[in-house]
């Protein structure tokens, strides 16, 4: 699968980065840990220069993993140094901590690909090899979710602002708050349950071109698709595969590794549509909690807050959905456990900016044919997600954790 990489490129991926992106561009004459190393590690980086083909990756049987580690704790012990010397001989403080936070960001994100490639590839292994022993209550756990029809939640017309507001991190493509009109719509109050779209593939969905755009249609016969990335059915019962090996299909979990287009087919199907990445942050917005920096939901311990996106993320150490929270009223679900799909195309907003330099490559030039994906996921660090983060992939792409809610017009 030439979009997956094996654990240990990943890992020296994300120390290449702190090397091109912090420590070649803010320290003098600084001199690569090994010279052979950047062709091996670069993704994508055409200002750094040539690389390894991306489906070639799997190939690297040198440097082992013990070099990988040792390459990591070379790069780890220069960054330290230059924190202990007080950033002496550094070109700018002030930029070579903003870089060291970007490569960090990066390395979230590239924590979230160790899964999701990691999950490919021993899917792909006829021995499918299981990641994790599972505690199986999680799988059962019901947690109070029915099954029963989603509700849909009606939003009023209302000129709104979206993109990064307030103080800390945040990437380039965020950037650039702007107003927004939106027309009147629904979203449903959760994403889509394995069981409703079980009942789109049985009925034929992925045998009826009705519902399926020109090009997901092109897709789906040209790569056999019959149902959603990692399921099976055996016999008349479902099955999925899973970092805990191959379990039975839960009915009351959110649906997940599907495309936009899968998504995209299905809303047609129910009648309805994906939200815009708009719509999503809009309701969104209105279920963010916050919390102090104790971590105890009073605000007398401690006068300074900060946002608190309570959702199924990496953190809890499972790197599956789990079934959802009930929802007493209005929308919710949106942070964690499946990356949710939005209908809109993946473009700058207005005034997008890039920096100098490699970093200019990080983002901005994906804005093509791409759609954007919204709340992070089962395997998405709980300190990486944001309102405004803007997740994207290409539509027929499904080995991330995505899934979907629906929309609809008022
Ligand atoms: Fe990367």
């Amino acid at each position: 699968m030439v979009y997956g990489s094996p654990p240990k490129w990943n890992l020296g991926h994300c120390t290449w980065a702190i090397e091109a992106f912090v420590l070649e561009p803010m320290v003098p004459d600084y001199r690569y840990f090994n010279p052979r190393y950047p062709y091996l590690f670069n993704s994508y980086y055409n200002t750094v220069g040539d690389r390894v083909d991306r489906n070639k990756r799997g190939l690297l049987s040198r440097p082992t993993v013990n070099e990988v580690y040792q390459y990591r704790h070379g790069v780890d012990e220069t960054v330290t140094g230059i924190f202990e010397k007080n950033f002496t001989g550094v070109r700018n403080r002030q930029e070579f901590l903003d870089r060291l936070e970007l490569a960090i960001n990066h390395e979230q994100q590239h924590q979230e690909l160790f899964f999701t490639d990691l999950k490919h590839i021993f899917y792909s292994s006829p021995m499918q090899p299981v990641y994790l022993e599972t505690d199986r209550s999680w799988f059962d756990s019901k947690k109070g979710s029915s099954g029963e029809a989603a509700r849909f939640v009606e939003f009023d017309e209302i000129l709104t602002e979206v993109g990064f507001k307030g103080e800390g991190f945040c990437y380039d493509n965020e950037l650039g708050r702007h107003k927004v009109y939106l027309n009147p719509f629904a979203i449903a109050e959760r994403p889509v349950l394995n069981q409703e779209y079980l009942e789109f593939v049985e009925a034929g969905g992925y045998r009826d071109h009705r519902w399926w755009l020109s090009d997901a249609w092109a897709t789906l016969q040209g790569e056999g698709w019959e149902h959603p990335l990692y399921w099976e059915k055996e016999g008349n019962r479902w099955f999925e595969f899973t970092l805990h090996g191959k379990i039975p299909l839960n009915p009351l979990q959110p649906v997940v590794h599907l495309s936009f287009f899968e998504a995209d087919a299905f809303a047609r199907f129910k009648g309805c549509r994906l939200p815009t990445e708009f719509e999503w942050e809009y309701v969104a917005d209105q279920t963010i909690g916050t919390k102090n920096d104790s971590g105890v939901d009073s605000p007398e311990i401690s006068p300074k807050k900060t946002v608190s996106y309570e959702g199924h993320f990496m953190d809890a150490g499972f790197y599956h959905p789990v079934t959802l929270d009930p929802v007493p009223a209005g929308c919710g679900n949106f942070w964690g456990n499946v990356w949710e799909w939005t209908m809109s195309s993946y473009l700058p907003y207005p005034g997008f900016k890039t920096p100098e330099g490699a970093v200019a490559e990080y983002n901005g030039k994906f804005m093509n044919a791409q759609r954007v994906l919204r709340g992070g996921s089962c395997v998405t660090p709980s300190d990486h997600i944001r309102l405004s983060y803007r997740n994207f992939f290409e539509p027929f792409q499904r080995w991330q954790f995505s899934g979907f809610r629906l929309a609809r017009d008022l």
